[in-house]
């Protein structure tokens, strides 16, 4: 169930456009889209789907397939857990796993009530302090699965919903 405000259309029309005569590679198209809203609103694939002619079941199939591409937006706060492999071996895997469970999360990695999205990412460079979390951009080493909870609560205290 996608909002989707008048004028928006217009404005897939207009990415469309901007790409004529360039790469129109369907997934360069979808990168576009997302890169202008965030995330890739329904009917944008629909008007993908029409423009090339491709069925729409078979444009969700993609846009799952690249774990870049999400259909919702994401969430106020972002948190990455380092997935290289020193965070690995000092259990990012297990804080992983506890955020997830915590926050309950939909497909995209995102909670119900938009507050988080949690995804996993490669090594961010800072391996002493493994396990990392990158928290809104800001690296924070040395996490714990328990401690996982309370970061959370802070940063529930900090949110602030837009609407
Ligand atoms: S492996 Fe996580 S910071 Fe390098």
């Amino acid at each position: 169930m996608t909002t989707f405000e008048n004028g928006q259309v217009g404005e897939i029309e207009q990415v469309f456009q901007a790409l004529a005569g360039t790469d129109r590679q369907v997934v360069n198209v979808l990168n576009t889209i997302q890169e202008h809203y965030g995330y890739l609103p329904e009917q944008s694939l629909h008007d993908v789907s029409r423009q090339f002619g491709i069925p729409l079941a078979n444009l969700y199939g993609l846009v799952s397939f690249f774990s870049g591409l999400r259909t919702r937006p994401v969430g106020r706060n972002q948190i990455a857990v380092c997935c290289g492999t020193a965070c690995y071996a000092r259990g990012s895997e297990k804080v992983f796993t506890r955020l997830k469970e915590t926050m309950q999360l939909d497909a995209d990695g995102t909670s119900e009530d938009g507050f988080v999205t949690i995804s996993k990412v490669p090594c961010v460079g800072a391996c002493s302090l493994a396990p990392v979390l990158s928290v809104n951009g800001v690296l924070e080493g040395k996490i714990k699965p328990l401690q996982v909870t309370a970061r959370l609560e802070e940063l529930q205290r900090n949110d602030s919903p837009s609407d």
